[in-house]
């Protein structure tokens, strides 16, 4: 089966490229590199350099392609950019994935599935999230993979297309090859690691006020090596029906367990500074990832934040530069 990913070089779906490829699947790649980095596309897959807001350009991937599954990773995805430039999440994160959506309808593909995000839920009401939970995005950014997912629900009903929506909490840590490496950083755990390896001075922590119980917010991190395996059993899912999955480790940890756990992995001080809350972060987000296990026998192979953290700082101590420079075997 031949799976073409869209955001092949951004840092989630080039790991899952890598564990398609493992796993005996073709994968051809899209991106236009606007953050991704094409040393982190894996040598075995396809490559088309190509921008979502071209119809034509898409188009010509999926006929020259004829992926049998779409994986769409391709997005921007920064909540707070999306505060200060809504149109380039409500108009082009939309319009590229409607783009795409016609270009899979009318070229035959049957499957997709889309990277949905843990910011649909704005301010939960409850503890642990899980499908039922209220939609209400926090954000254009949550919005925009919203209208999508809808735009996802109506092509099943009246095109027939089977899609699965994952929605990811905090994607983070590395396989042996690829990790994260994002321009600019906005993720706490390599940021973190930027502060250990020297790179950075200090971490900010956004409030140490609230009502967790170390006063800093408390966050769901699921590996992406997890992650990618569960892209790979809902790929697999879809012959029995559409799939909609909050995906996260289903357990919290707050800013501070984070740092502790980073200055217990790297061995570095790590100097830490509190500074004001961010508008809009809710105190705890953690996923119930209770269906996917369920339904599809998902469960994390890396639940440990340590495990999660010394994935991160070993591919940072290969990696110093990222993907800067480098050209990356497989
Ligand atoms: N990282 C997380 O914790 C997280 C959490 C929830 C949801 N998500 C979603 O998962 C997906 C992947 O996240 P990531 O962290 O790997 O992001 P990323 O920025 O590393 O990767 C996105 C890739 O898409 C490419 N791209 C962007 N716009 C494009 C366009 N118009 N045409 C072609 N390519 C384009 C970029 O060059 C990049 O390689 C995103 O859709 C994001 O919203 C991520």
């Amino acid at each position: 089966m031949k799976v073409l990913v869209t955001g092949g070089a951004g840092y989630i779906g080039s790991v899952t490229s890598e564990v398609l490829l493992n796993r005996g699947y073709e994968v051809a790649v899209f991106d236009n590199l606007s953050q991704g980095h094409r040393a982190a596309v894996p040598a075995d897959a396809e490559w088309v350099q190509g921008d979502l807001a071209s119809p034509q350009k898409i188009r010509e991937a999926i006929d020259q392609h004829r992926p049998d599954a779409v994986m769409h990773f391709a997005a921007r995805s920064l909540v707070g950019e999306s505060m200060d430039a809504p149109f380039a999440y409500l108009r082009d994160n939309v319009m590229n994935g409607l783009n795409l959506l016609d270009a899979c309808v009318s070229g035959g593909v049957e499957r997709f599935i889309l990277s949905s995000t843990a910011n649909l839920f704005g301010a939960p009401a409850s503890a642990v999230i899980d499908e039922q939970a209220p939609i209400a995005p926090g954000s254009p950014y949550g919005e925009s993979k919203w209208a999508l997912e809808r735009a996802l629900h109506w092509l099943s009903q009246t095109k027939g297309l089977r899609f699965a929506s994952l929605r990811y909490f905090n994607a983070a840590g590395a396989s042996e090859a690829r990790g994260e490496h994002h321009t600019p950083e906005t993720h706490l755990i390599p940021l973190v690691l930027q502060v250990a390896a020297g790179h950075r001075e200090h971490i900010t922590i956004f409030g140490d006020d609230y009502d967790t119980p170390d006063g800093t917010c408390i966050r769901d991190y699921i590996h992406v090596l997890d992650l990618a395996d569960a892209h790979v059993l809902a790929l697999q899912a879809l012959e029995q029906g559409n799939r909609v999955y909050n995906l996260g480790n289903g357990e919290g940890f707050s800013v501070r367990q984070v740092i502790e756990t980073a200055r217990a992995v790297t061995g570095a001080a790590i100097t830490e500074r509190v500074g004001q809350r961010r508008a809009g972060d809710p105190a705890r987000l953690v996923a119930s990832s209770y269906r996917i296990r369920d339904e599809l026998g998902w469960a994390p192979q890396f639940p440990a934040l340590e495990q999660i953290i010394d994935s991160a700082w070993r591919w940072q101590q290969r990696h110093p530069e990222g993907y800067i420079d480098r050209a990356l075997h497989k």
